[in-house]
């Protein structure tokens, strides 16, 4: 089979590492680049790190408004799959590259795979839900990390081609968490000692973008009485600039660039507990049993709320401060996101 892979930002780079290495054992993969992220921390880092082969199309797209950045996308993928014709068209997550995918895969009646498909966050005020409906409502096989996906697809009508495979994610952390113990060496660089820090990841809109939010968020992480090491999205360092608030933090708060998977997989291993508005953070933090601290009003991953490892704290001031003084992550755990075979039931059902 010729599949065609689409990935754009840093989460897809992360997901498609250990799905594109198991279907390269029988099929012919094309990897097309959309260029969404591009800065060598956000992008190349992980092509490196993970092995994943260098991209046949990188379409340099970069940043932009979302119809911009989506429209110009949908118009050089369109002229891709004229041009190489795949049997599926395979698209990861929520992100604007998705949508752009899926939907000039569909348009050219070429068959679309979802990895991660079913989440929902039931916000549409996050521009990733808009994103997932429509291309849950675009693809013919979904591939979905969990049994709640599956029961969202099955409340908006969405039952054929829909499977339960677990969440690539786990494959790609047991593949390289033994790795990162080998290779990462940013605790010892970064002065930092097991389980006396706190990891925060910060780049959602309604964080980033909004002054109050960013500036409460800012105050309550100076108020820790643990360190918190930063890897900083460009998003969020350009807020913090824009709105007059990188003065603020304070020098408990230690921001770094971000940083390869392998060093965030140390990061977070060692930490004590994870403050995060990332999707992905919050089922590492899960994984890696350390207390998730979420600063969002909703989230997709309800399993790890339910289970007791992950609190709602949205931008609050206090709530976030209670949480990092409190909150401990004591629930018994299951094993929703699989078992690390999400690859290989994916390739079973496309074949
Ligand atoms: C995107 C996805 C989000 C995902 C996140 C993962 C959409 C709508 N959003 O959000 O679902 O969780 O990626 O990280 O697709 N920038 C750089 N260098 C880069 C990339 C971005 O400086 O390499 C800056 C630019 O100022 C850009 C901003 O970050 O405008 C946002 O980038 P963008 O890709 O639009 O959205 P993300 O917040 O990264
Ligand atoms: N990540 C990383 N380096 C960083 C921050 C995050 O490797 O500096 C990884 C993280 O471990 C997870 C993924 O990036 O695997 C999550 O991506 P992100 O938070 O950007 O997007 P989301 O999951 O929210 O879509």
């Amino acid at each position: 089979m010729k599949i065609l892979s689409i990935i754009g930002a840093r989460p897809q780079f992360i997901k498609c590492a250990p799905l594109s290495r198991k279907l390269r054992q029988n099929h012919e993969e094309i990897l097309l680049h959309t260029g969404q992220h591009y800065d060598s921390n956000m992008s190349d880092v992980f092509f490196r790190e993970l092995d994943i082969p260098e991209p046949d199309y990188n379409l340099g797209i970069g940043s932009g408004l979302h119809g911009e950045q989506t429209g110009r996308m949908l118009f050089e993928i369109e002229k891709l799959l004229i041009k190489e014709q795949p049997d599926f068209v395979l698209v990861y997550g929520d992100t604007n590259s998705t949508l752009a995918g899926a939907l000039a895969a569909s348009k050219l009646n070429i068959k679309v795979a979802h990895v991660e498909a079913g989440l929902r966050s039931f916000d549409r005020t996050m521009p990733e839900e808009v994103n997932r409906i429509i291309t849950d409502h675009l693809s013919n096989l979904l591939f979905c990390p969990t049994d709640a996906a599956v029961i969202n697809l099955k409340k908006e009508g969405i039952t054929s081609g829909v499977y339960n495979t677990g969440d690539v994610m786990v494959d790609a952390l047991n593949y390289n968490l033994n790795i990162s113990k080998e290779k990462s060496s940013i605790l010892t660089d970064l002065k930092l000692e097991k389980k006396q820090y706190l990891v925060a990841t910060l780049h959602r809109p309604a964080n980033t973008n909004n002054c109050k939010n960013l500036s409460s968020i800012v105050d309550a992480l100076c108020n820790s009485r643990w360190p918190i090491v930063f890897p900083m999205h460009p998003r969020t360092k350009k807020y913090l600039k824009e709105y007059g608030l990188w003065n603020k933090l304070c020098e408990n708060v230690k921001v770094i660039s971000p940083v390869g998977y392998l060093d965030m997989l140390s990061l977070m291993a060692n930490s004590k507990k994870i403050l995060t508005d990332s999707g992905g953070v919050q089922k590492e933090a899960y994984m890696l049993d350390v207390p998730c601290i979420t600063m969002r009003e909703n989230t997709e991953w309800v399993e790890t709320v339910e289970d007791g490892w992950n609190v709602l704290v949205g931008a609050d001031y206090e709530a976030i401060t209670d949480a990092i003084d409190g909150f401990e992550g004591i629930g018994i755990k299951g094993s929703v996101f699989g078992c690390g075979n999400a690859c290989r039931k994916i390739c079973d059902v496309l074949e």
